[in-house]
């Protein structure tokens, strides 16, 4: 596959031209990426209206993941979900009113700042029962069925995989979604590799209209870049606006580098990634077994995940981090009750070190009792999300904030998944889960 923004960037600089523009660098290596490193110089095209190289480049994404028409972030899913819900109030042309959104709660807070920025309403799918972390929200296709005639959403939002991997069954909530026509819409910042699996487990494959991929997650590409995605139908409904919509929450000065870097991601999954993939798979099986058999908790995830939980060997998820960190192998998150690592081909040649930190003999512990958390009682909204996250506000310390209107735009646990939600009441359920996270003092709306 082609790489028009890497050839592009590789002959500019080669050309040794007199650089009297930005970046202040000039091209000089100080950090070493410095000449890659330009802005739109004739030729370079222009990410917010491409007509050259980056449209060219985005096409080549658009082919590879199957997509009506794909779109380049360089500022991270952040963006793409902001112009995703910019895009699903254009889905019904003429429709009025506030815009209501049916969102799994364990979204993360960059959907809460899209809702404030675009002053959405957000009708919340609670899991069903109680859970182990705040990171899941397991919602049934039944449930988004029963919620959707109910509140009648411009659009459902799910997050899958969530940050331990899971995920809701989104083949059949996409098929409710369609029957009642409206679209479904998926944070897949964590799954673009999906995309490679054979078969496929992409949100776009299982029918959601438009997702994002965070490609800085799961595929070699600079932190920073990512994909909104649109399926035939979005591209057609909404597509004109897409560009806008991003531009709406994008800098003027999106990095180069990153878009090489997304340029010559193409190439890489176009030149044998699903082999690399399938082949690097059954070595993580191996590992979990392993891991397994030496007491650690492997619970269900995504295929790159690999998740561990160790409170029956007396390890909260934050000492395991911290095993495993001695032993120089550093996890991508770790809370009260797991670790969770992240896996790339990438990782081939390391993934030894973890074998031989599994075959060792690691002290017994006494077991800590497993944490199930009580389900939370339904959010009660005081403000918009908007109204609450605009309001003067002041820092008191959560005993004083319960039936106080939360002002934080999300007050949180690791990794931002909302406890409570800015414009909601703080209740005592909530405010106990801040001190169970380690949160003391939360911002609440000033009161007259
Ligand atoms: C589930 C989820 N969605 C969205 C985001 C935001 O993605 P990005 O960092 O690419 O902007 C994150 C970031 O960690 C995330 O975990």
């Amino acid at each position: 596959m082609d790489t028009p923004i890497c050839d592009f960037v590789r002959d500019y600089r080669q050309s040794g031209v007199l650089r009297l523009h930005m970046p202040g660098h000039k091209g000089t290596p100080f950090l070493g990426c410095e000449p890659l490193d330009i802005t739109e110089v004739p030729g370079a095209d222009d990410l917010s209206r491409p007509e050259g190289i980056i449209a060219r480049s985005e096409r080549n994404a658009a082919a590879l993941f199957g997509a009506g028409r794909t779109l380049y972030s360089t500022e991270g899913s952040s963006q793409c979900i902001r112009a995703m819900l910019r895009l699903a109030t254009l889905w019904e042309p003429g429709r009025t009113g506030r815009p209501r959104i049916l969102a799994a709660r364990n979204a993360h807070r960059t959907f809460v700042s899209a809702c404030a920025l675009l002053d959405l309403d957000v009708v919340w799918l609670m899991p069903d029962g109680a859970r182990q972390s705040l990171c899941s929200c397991p919602v049934s296709p039944a449930q988004v069925d029963e919620a959707i005639r109910r509140e009648a959403p411009w659009a459902v939002y799910l997050t899958a995989p969530d940050y331990l991997g899971g995920s809701p069954d989104l083949a059949s909530v996409a098929r409710a979604c369609r029957f009642h026509g409206v679209p479904l819409l998926v944070d897949n910042a964590h799954g673009a590799y999906l995309k490679f699996l054979s078969p496929s487990r992409h949100p776009m494959d299982l029918g959601a209209v438009m997702c994002c991929d965070s490609a800085h997650k799961t595929l070699p590409v600079l932190t920073g870049g990512a994909y909104l995605h649109l399926n035939r139908e979005a591209a057609e409904r909404v597509g004109p606006y897409a560009k806008g919509a991003m531009s709406l929450f994008g800098s003027t000065s999106p990095s180069y580098l990153i878009l090489q870097s997304l340029d010559l991601c193409n190439r890489y999954l176009s030149e044998g990634y699903p082999e690399k993939l399938a082949a690097l798979l059954p070595r993580l099986d191996e590992l979990r077994e392993l891991l397994a058999r030496a007491g650690w908790r492997v619970l269900p995830s995504d295929p790159l995940k690999i998740v561990l939980a160790g409170r029956s060997r007396g390890y909260t998820g934050a000492q395991l981090a911290g095993l495993l960190r001695q032993a120089d192998i550093q996890c991508e998150f770790a809370d009260l009750d797991a670790v969770v690592l992240m896996v790339t081909p990438e990782n081939l040649p390391g993934l030894e070190k973890l074998r031989w930190w599994a075959e060792l003999d690691l002290p017994a512990r006494p077991a800590l009792p497993e944490r199930i958390l009580p389900p939370l009682p339904p959010p009660v909204r005081r403000m918009t999300i908007r109204e609450g996250a605009l309001a003067p506000s002041r820092l008191v310390p959560v005993d004083q904030a319960v039936g106080r209107v939360c002002a934080d735009l999300t007050v949180a646990c690791p990794p931002a998944v909302p406890i409570a939600v800015c414009g909601e009441e703080i209740s005592p359920e909530m405010a106990r889960l801040f001190t169970l996270y380690g949160l003391d003092a939360v911002r609440v709306v000033e009161e007259p």
